[in-house]
């Protein structure tokens, strides 16, 4: 049987940190799908069509470094609003949920629309301001020069169209439990999470 666990939230609330670790926690393999928005977003800057990119992605394409730019999360959030390349992801998502042994999958609406069986679903966010500090750092670290106010305005613009969008809206499922990073340290959301999840595998 699979065991999946969904796990959505906006850029940097501490997602993909949370689901690494618990993915190392419990043996699931982990699915950050933002990558693939990303990896379409990238393929549409350099001139391709959305849904061919879409349609045409390989695993390959999803190396994480390249990806990680400003640049390129804005063009993957606004090739995520077609719902035609949301469509051509769909399934390559369901069918690495469905992984025996366990899956985890970070997102905007995988316990919404992606996988809305999802054993466990949890949706993590933070305050603009705390996530917009966070990704500053970490764009800092790699030698950018953007300010802190251009990229609370990135992560302000990127909320409203990855909220705002008419398909598959970031929305926490009804059934998921919140978690609100603003104030916790990564090893308590951590820790917090696996907790949840350790109750669920119980109750199976
Ligand atoms: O998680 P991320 O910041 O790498 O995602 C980049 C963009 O991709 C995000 O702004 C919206 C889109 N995205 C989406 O629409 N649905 C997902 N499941 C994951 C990402």
């Amino acid at each position: 049987m699979s065991f999946t666990v969904a796990i959505d939230g906006p850029a940097a609330a501490g997602k993909g940190t949370i689901s690494k670790a618990v993915a190392v926690h419990f043996g699931f393999a982990h699915l950050d799908t933002g990558l693939l928005y990303r990896a379409v977003g990238a393929k549409v800057l350099a001139g391709a069509d959305p849904v061919a990119a879409a349609r045409a992605l390989d695993p390959a394409d999803l190396d994480g470094d390249a990806l990680r730019t400003a640049e390129v999360a804005q063009a993957a959030s606004r090739v995520a609003t077609d719902p035609a390349v949301r469509d051509a992801l769909t399934a390559f998502q369901r069918g690495f949920a469905a992984r025996p042994g366990g899956a985890v999958l970070d997102g905007r609406d995988i316990g919404t629309v992606i996988c809305p069986g999802a054993q466990v679903k949890l949706f993590v966010t933070a305050s603009a301001a705390c996530r917009a500090e966070r990704r500053w750092k970490e764009l800092q670290a790699q030698g950018s020069d953007m300010t802190l106010e251009t990229v609370l305005a990135d992560v302000q613009a990127r909320d409203a169209r990855d909220a705002g969008r008419a398909t598959a809206p970031l929305a926490a499922a009804a059934d998921a439990v919140l978690i609100d990073t603003s104030d916790m340290s990564i090893a308590d959301a951590v820790a917090r999470t696996i907790a949840v999840i350790a109750a669920a595998q119980k109750s199976l």
